[in-house]
């Protein structure tokens, strides 16, 4: 019968409970201010758990994010040399995709025109400029890149994605890897979207350097993680035309605060790091099979390999 912690420092994760009682029902569940013994916790389900908490749990055998990403692990010193686990759902890479696509024809078409039109009742109608002519550029083509890319290439878009190591692509997608591709993978990005894990190489990838190199005048999705972004670089960018729009999901300060320029800027369109989510019932199926596998001792396979960082 294991014991579960569940740990954040900004997250109420009593959303888990029922969840955990129904998937995984003889589970101890250990959560918010009482966790009891540290050293009879045996696995920790954490979306940004409190820094320095994971190394004082003697006991601890799996670390699972209840995440997609794992920078919230990664990012403390502390972090015990546990097996670490991510969350893959395909649920969560379709509700990418929908934000991605939304994203992108929310732009590429003028809708924000057109609904200040409406507002205005004012008929206005422009030239359609058809998909095939717009260069989509997906940067991480992982779980949620490929499902993004997939999408908009249903859509008519001119998909292309870039990604650390080769790939093997489907039809129709141009895929470039590694820094040596990087500037070839840019020149080709009308619209770029930011799909990277957080690490010492992705880290403030968004800058004023990355920006030169896409077509003049690009639109800017990121729904990585806020720290991809050099921010003033992005309203640099703006002011000199090199970028025409951005789509902000993710910040390096969540909330973003409310004096922050970002949301004053009518170029700037800002979401509150809503793009996709999993499920508890995932999570907690997930914490199951990952207990298993470790039982069974096949984990290493599933496990996120920490020295690549994602
Ligand atoms: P994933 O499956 O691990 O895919 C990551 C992709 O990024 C891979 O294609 C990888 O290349 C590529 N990559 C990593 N480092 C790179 C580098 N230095 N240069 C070029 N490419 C690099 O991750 P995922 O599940 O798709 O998730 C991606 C990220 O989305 C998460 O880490 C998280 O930060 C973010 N996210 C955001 C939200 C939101 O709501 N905004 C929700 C979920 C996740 P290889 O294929 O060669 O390994
Ligand atoms: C959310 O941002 C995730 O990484 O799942």
């Amino acid at each position: 019968m294991p014991t579960i912690a569940l740990l954040s420092s900004v997250a109420d994760m009593r959303h888990l409970h029922q969840a955990f009682q129904e998937e995984f029902p003889e589970a101890r569940l250990r959560m918010g201010d009482d966790l009891g013994a540290l050293c009879e916790i045996d696995a920790a389900v954490c979306w940004r758990p409190p820094p320095g908490l994971l190394a004082r749990m003697p006991n601890l055998a799996l670390i699972q994010s209840a995440a997609a990403g794992i920078d919230h692990l990664t990012s403390d010193p502390t972090l015990p040399d546990v097996p670490v686990f991510r969350i893959i759902d395909p649920a969560m890479a379709f509700g990418m995709a929908s934000y991605v696509c939304w994203a992108v024809v929310h732009r590429q078409r003028a809708m924000a025109d057109y609904l200040a039109h409406a507002q205005a009742h004012v008929w206005k109608p422009r030239r359609l400029e058809p998909p095939q002519q717009h260069g989509v550029g997906i940067a991480g083509l992982g779980t949620l890149g490929l499902a993004c890319a997939q999408a908009l290439m249903a859509l008519g878009y001119r998909v292309r994605g870039w990604s650390r190591t080769p790939r093997s692509a489907p039809a129709g997608l141009q895929a470039f890897h590694g820094d040596a591709q990087r500037d070839q993978f840019l020149s080709g990005c009308d619209t770029l979207v930011c799909l990277l894990p957080l690490t010492p190489e992705t880290m403030g990838i968004l800058s004023r350097d990355l920006f030169e190199r896409l077509p003049r005048g690009a639109h800017l999705v990121n729904v990585g993680r806020g720290a991809h972004l050099v921010e003033a670089d992005l309203l640099s960018a703006l002011d000199d035309g090199l970028l025409r729009a951005a789509t902000l999901d993710t910040f390096v300060e969540e909330p973003l605060p409310p004096a922050h320029p970002f949301w004053h800027d009518p170029r700037i369109t800002v979401t509150p790091h809503i793009a996709t989510a999993t499920s508890p019932v995932v999570i907690a199926r997930q914490t199951r099979l990952n207990l298993e596998r470790l039982r069974q001792g096949n984990a290493q396979a599933a496990a996120v390999d920490l020295k690549r960082g994602y």
